[in-house]
């Protein structure tokens, strides 16, 4: 039956082949449908799309442009809530004849903020089998999207800091909008974390400060020129509004009418998302990752106990608790790491960790920041207490099976072989590895911790790849690994962003067993379309159904000479897609 264990976590189907077309490729017995596709109506009465006549005001009604996240909640066995990340738009690809921020049509401009943020569609099942399409009819009441525009209330230690008050938010503790969400996670209690990463990129004429410069914000223009249409980009005007963004996201799919929050006690960096596990006693952890080369990883742990139930008290988890930073230590000889993968005498690349404290939500731990500063410029706290600096450290994952958890290095191409150390062994590291963390104890509230990197990706010809030890004629090629996900097995879900310039291969998804005699089978369920990068993954909860979002099919293309066209045909357009097995079985068997 569907919720019985698999006798074998080992997944069965045949991999599909490394290509280079435009189009989702399922193995044989599966199938797929787009579910959704950039500028679909999903607030009711929103109007068709019309990609020679958008506007600001239409897009904020339909769906936005490149999906990364993706989180499902069931509302009953055949409905249910999907929320889709807009990390960001390729302007190139959504308006003919576009050359930049600066020359562009300020309704574009309005256009490509109103993509941003976020989705929630309500789903309803093709009735007996894992597919799953948009609800069309009827109320759809739960269907909202979050843009540049919508209120964040500011929640946590640092909430109403001075360095979050602005001229239009004097009190620092309502933010418009949310930008560049990257990947994320779902919540014991329903809601949905979203990471904010990139966020530099919408300021123009940041003031020379330590901060900034750490955080990648510039003085001169950013290509997007979002300040043309909203004043608050421009940091030379307003410099507080940057330190409102690069945070932990938490917003409740549920509830159409709630006001979204920006979770302070997280940290502020460019984070890539955050994944909660209980710990034994029953509090959260959250693991993150600071997606930039050399940055690091994150964990918070909260103060209180999750309560099953109760809603409001579990809304409070994120506010109160530690934020501690990680740092690891190799356990073979230095000179054994020499950046060209070659495994040590000992076999592995592993060693043991500690999760430094930086602060609680009461006290500060590093010299000269406050909890409020630690919160803010957590960066430049981070700096003062040693981390080990990792290669752009993506998506964490906790494995439902075991409680290990799971940590996507994507790569790093500054990496000189002499940085190499064992945790990141390869330098430079073109294509990537998998970290995986065993907390003492089994325990997310640890603050020590075992480590080994199971996974070194690229073509698996190459010397410099290790699949755990496992025989690397019968596994597939990987590069770029970076949203990762769980089945009920145990089997780790790997979604690459980067695999055409790397090996020169679409993007894929991939599923490797992390458990037994199969650990290191790394096998490839789904390539996406032409210069497109795979994000989602997610495995529902019932198993029947895997949700993927090819994002930015054909960017390297233009309207007037697109390189992918994606889904329809005419020219590439963002989408989250589902797959399933038409005879109905588990995913991935
Ligand atoms: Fe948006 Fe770190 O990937
Ligand atoms: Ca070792
Ligand atoms: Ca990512
Ligand atoms: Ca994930």
């Amino acid at each position: 039956g569907p919720n019985r264990p698999h006798p074998s976590p080992r997944p069965t189907f045949k991999s599909v082949q490394p290509n280079n077309l435009d189009q989702v490729s399922v193995p044989g017995g599966y199938d797929h449908h787009v579910i959704i596709r950039w500028g679909d109506p999903v607030l009711p009465g929103a109007p068709e799309f019309d990609f020679e006549n958008q506007t600001g005001e239409a897009q904020a009604q339909q769906f936005g442009y490149n999906c990364d996240y993706v989180g499902f909640f069931t509302l009953d066995d055949d409905h249910g809530l999907l929320w889709v990340n807009h990390e960001y738009t390729n302007e190139g690809l959504m308006f003919a004849g576009y050359s930049g921020g600066g020359d562009a049509d300020l309704e574009w401009i309005r256009v490509a903020m109103a993509a941003h943020g976020g989705s929630v569609v309500e789903l309803e099942r093709v009735y007996g089998t894992g597919q799953w399409k948009l609800v069309t009819e009827g109320a759809r009441s739960f269907n909202r999207r979050i843009t540049p525009d919508t209120p964040f209330r500011v929640a946590g230690p640092a909430a109403g800091h001075q360095l979050l008050r602005t001229e239009a938010d004097p009190e620092g503790t309502r933010v418009l909008g949310t930008l560049n969400n990257c990947a994320g996670g779902m919540t014991p209690w329903g809601t949905i974390l979203s990471g904010e990463e990139n966020f530099h990129q919408y300021f123009v004429g940041a003031p020379a400060t330590e901060a900034n410069s750490r955080y990648g914000l510039r003085s001169g223009y950013s290509g997007r020129r979002w300040d043309r249409v909203d004043e608050r980009f421009d940091l030379a005007k307003h410099p507080n509004e940057a330190n409102r963004f690069g945070y932990i996201v938490e917003i409740d799919p549920h509830d159409p009418d709630s006001t979204p929050v920006k979770r302070t006690m997280l940290g502020r960096f460019k984070h890539e998302g955050a994944n909660v596990n209980l710990t034994e006693d029953g509090r959260v952890a959250a693991y993150m990752g600071d997606d930039e080369r050399f940055d690091y990883m994150y964990k918070f742990v909260s103060a209180k106990k999750f309560v099953e139930g109760s809603r409001k008290h579990n809304m409070t988890l994120l506010d109160t608790g530690t934020l501690y930073v990680a740092r690891l230590e190799g356990n073979s000889p230095e000179e054994e790491i020499d950046g060209s993968g070659t495994l040590p005498s000992d076999g592995e690349f592993d060693g043991t960790g500690e999760w430094i404290p930086l602060c609680t939500d009461t006290e500060s731990f590093v010299e000269g920041f406050s909890v409020a500063e630690v919160l803010i410029h957590t960066r430049l706290a981070a700096d003062k207490v040693g981390p080990t600096k990792m290669d752009r450290p993506e998506d964490f994952e906790p494995s439902p099976a075991t409680g290990k958890v799971y940590c996507a290095l994507t790569n790093n191409s500054a990496r000189e072989p002499g940085q190499a150390d064992e945790p990141n062994p390869r330098g430079p590291n073109k294509y990537g590895h998998i970290l995986e963390i065993i907390e003492d104890g089994a325990d997310s509230a640890a603050t020590t911790f075992t480590w080994n990197v199971p996974i070194v990706c690229g073509n698996p010809e190459d010397e410099d790849t290790y699949y755990a030890g496992y025989d690397k004629s019968k596994v597939m090629p990987i590069s770029a690994p970076d949203n990762v996900a769980f089945d009920k097995q145990g089997n780790l879900w790997i979604a690459t962003d980067g695999q055409p310039g790397s090996l020169g291969i679409n993007d894929a998804l991939h599923v490797v067993p992390m458990e037994g005699r199969f650990r290191g089978e790394l096998k490839t369920f789904a390539t996406v379309p032409f210069e497109a990068e795979t994000c989602g993954p997610l495995i529902t909860e019932d198993q029947k159904t895997v949700f993927l979002a090819p994002q930015h099919p054909g960017e390297n293309g233009t309207v007037e000479a697109p390189t992918s066209v994606w889904p329809d045909g005419d020219f590439p357009r963002p989408s989250v897609v589902c797959a399933w097995h038409k005879g109905g079985r588990d995913i991935g068997t």
